[in-house]
C-alpha cells in the first residue's frame, strides 16, 4: 500500500515543487518515486472491490484512467501550473485532442489561430468538421479577427504562443476576454514557453495543454502530454473521455517525465540563456534576413512578450537569405546541431519547417504564416554555448 498523503506545499517555489510535489512514498520509503508498472489492482475481498468501484474507497482501479505513478506526475505539474486538476496523456497530440473533444459536441463551433503545429491544425480544420464541429481559423495576432469569428455556438478558442515555428506572440488575456464573453473555453498550447516562462491560467485561459515530449522530458526519450484545468471540467468531461477512449499516459512514461520535471528549471534556464546568446549573435548578420526571438527588443511583439512571458524561450527562428538552397547549405554544414523535428531537447536541433513539419499545410498556408523557404527553427540544447556559437558561425560561412 502506498501512503495516500501526497507531498506538496502551496508556498513552495517552482524548483522545490518540481522535485518533491505529488510524491507518494510506499512503506519502503524509496528516495526516487516508485514506478507502478501495473495494468490493474487487486482487492482484499469482494466488498473492497465493490467499494472501489462505487467510489466509497478512492483507490486505483485500472491504469487506463488512473495509476499511482501517473498521478504523481499529474500532481507535480498541477502544482507548478497552479491548476486544480490535470490528466496525463500518451502524447502532446492526445492532450490537444482530449482538450478539444471534451469541450465540444456536434453543432458547436471552434476558433483557432492559423499558426498552429500541423497536427493541431489538422484536428481543427479536418477532423472536428467530420464530426459536425465547424471551425474558423484566424490570424491569432489580430484580436479583431477573434472577435469577428465568434458565433452563438462557439464553445472553444485554441491557440499556441509563441507559435511554431515563427515565434509570434498572441495576446492571451485579450483572447481570454473574448472567450469569456462568448461563454467558450480558451485552450492554450504552452509548449514553446514552458510552464516556467508563461502561466496561461493566470493570464485568463481555462485550459493549458503540453506536449511533455518536449522540454518536460527534455532528453528525447518518450512521448507524453498533459491537460490542466479546473477540477469540475476535468472530472465531468475530461475524465470520462480518458476512461472510455484510452489516451492515458503510461506509468513508465510518467516516471521518466516526472524525473524530467525535477531538472526542468535548470535545463530550460540554461537553454534559454544560450538561445538568447545565439539570437544576439545571428541578429544583423548579412546572410540572416530575419531573426525572431521573443526575448529581444526587435521581436515584432516585444512589449507583449515582456508582459506575458518571463523569458524569451529556448527557441530561435531565423531566415537564411537565398531560400531553400541556402537554408539547406546552412543546416548541412552544422556539426553539433542536428537536423530533427523535435524540440526542447538537451541536444540542439534544427528544423526546416517548409519541407518537414509544415510541408503538409501547403505553400499558400505557409506564405500566409511567414514560413518562407529560408526559415529555420532552432531548438537550443545544453551543449557548451561557445561550441554552439562556433558551429553556427561555421555553418553561416558555408552559405
Ligand atoms: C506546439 C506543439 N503542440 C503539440 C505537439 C504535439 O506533441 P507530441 O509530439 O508529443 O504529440 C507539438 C510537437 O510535436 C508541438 O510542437
Amino acid at each position: 500500500m502506498t501512503e495516500t498523503t501526497k507531498t506538496g506545499n502551496k508556498n513552495w517555489r517552482p524548483a522545490t515543487t518540481l522535485v518533491h510535489g505529488g510524491t507518494m512514498r510506499s512503506p519502503f520509503g524509496e528516495t526516487s518515486e516508485a514506478m507502478y508498472l501495473t495494468q490493474g489492482f487487486v482487492y482484499d475481498n469482494a466488498e473492497a472491490a465493490e467499494a472501489r468501484f462505487n467510489g466509497e474507497d478512492p483507490g486505483f482501479v485500472y491504469s487506463r484512467y488512473a495509476n499511482p505513478t501517473v498521478s504523481m506526475f499529474e500532481d507535480r505539474i498541477k502544482a507548478l501550473e497552479g491548476a486544480e486538476a490535470a490528466r496525463g496523456t500518451a502524447s502532446g497530440m492526445a492532450a490537444v485532442n482530449l482538450a478539444l473533444m471534451a469541450s465540444v459536441k456536434a453543432g458547436d463551433h471552434v476558433i483557432a489561430a492559423k499558426a498552429l503545429f500541423g497536427s493541431c491544425r489538422y484536428i481543427c480544420e479536418t477532423l472536428l468538421p467530420r464530426f459536425g464541429v465547424e471551425s474558423t481559423l484566424v490570424d491569432g495576432t489580430d484580436i479583431q479577427q477573434w472577435k469577428a469569428a465568434v458565433r452563438p455556438n462557439t464553445r472553444a478558442l485554441f491557440l499556441e504562443s509563441p507559435t511554431n515555428p515563427t515565434l509570434e506572440v498572441i495576446d492571451i488575456p485579450a483572447v481570454a476576454d473574448i472567450a469569456k464573453t462568448a461563454g467558450a473555453r480558451l485552450i492554450v498550447d504552452n509548449v514553446f514557453a514552458t510552464p516556467l516562462y508563461q502561466s496561461p491560467l493566470q493570464l485568463g485561459a481555462d485550459v493549458v495543454v503540453y506536449s511533455a515530449t518536449k522540454h518536460i522530458d527534455g532528453q528525447g526519450r518518450c512521448l507524453g502530454g498533459v491537460v490542466l484545468s479546473d477540477e469540475e471540467w476535468i472530472t465531468e468531461e475530461v475524465m470520462p473521455f480518458v476512461k472510455h477512449t484510452g489516451p492515458h499516459m503510461s506509468p513508465f512514461n510518467a516516471w521518466v517525465l516526472m524525473k524530467g520535471l525535477e531538472t526542468l528549471p535548470i535545463r530550460v534556464a540554461r537553454q534559454t540563456d544560450t538561445a538568447g546568446r545565439i539570437a544576439d549573435f545571428l541578429a544583423g548578420r548579412s546572410k540572416v534576413s530575419r531573426l525572431i526571438y521573443p526575448g529581444r527588443d526587435d521581436h515584432p511583439q516585444a512589449e507583449l512578450a515582456r508582459r506575458q512571458m518571463r523569458a524569451g524561450s529556448t527557441m530561435v527562428a531565423l531566415e537564411i537569405e537565398g531560400g531553400k538552397e541556402a537554408a539547406f547549405r546552412f543546416t548541412n554544414a552544422l556539426e553539433i546541431i542536428r537536423i530533427s523535428n523535435n524540440l526542447g531537447d538537451a541536444k540542439s536541433l534544427i528544423t526546416h519547417p517548409a519541407t518537414t513539419t509544415h510541408q503538409s499545410i501547403g505553400e499558400e498556408a505557409r506564405a500566409e504564416l511567414g514560413i518562407t523557404d529560408g526559415i529555420l527553427r532552432l531548438s537550443v540544447g545544453l551543449e557548451d554555448p561557445e561550441d554552439l556559437l562556433e558551429d553556427v558561425e561555421k555553418a553561416l560561412s558555408a552559405v
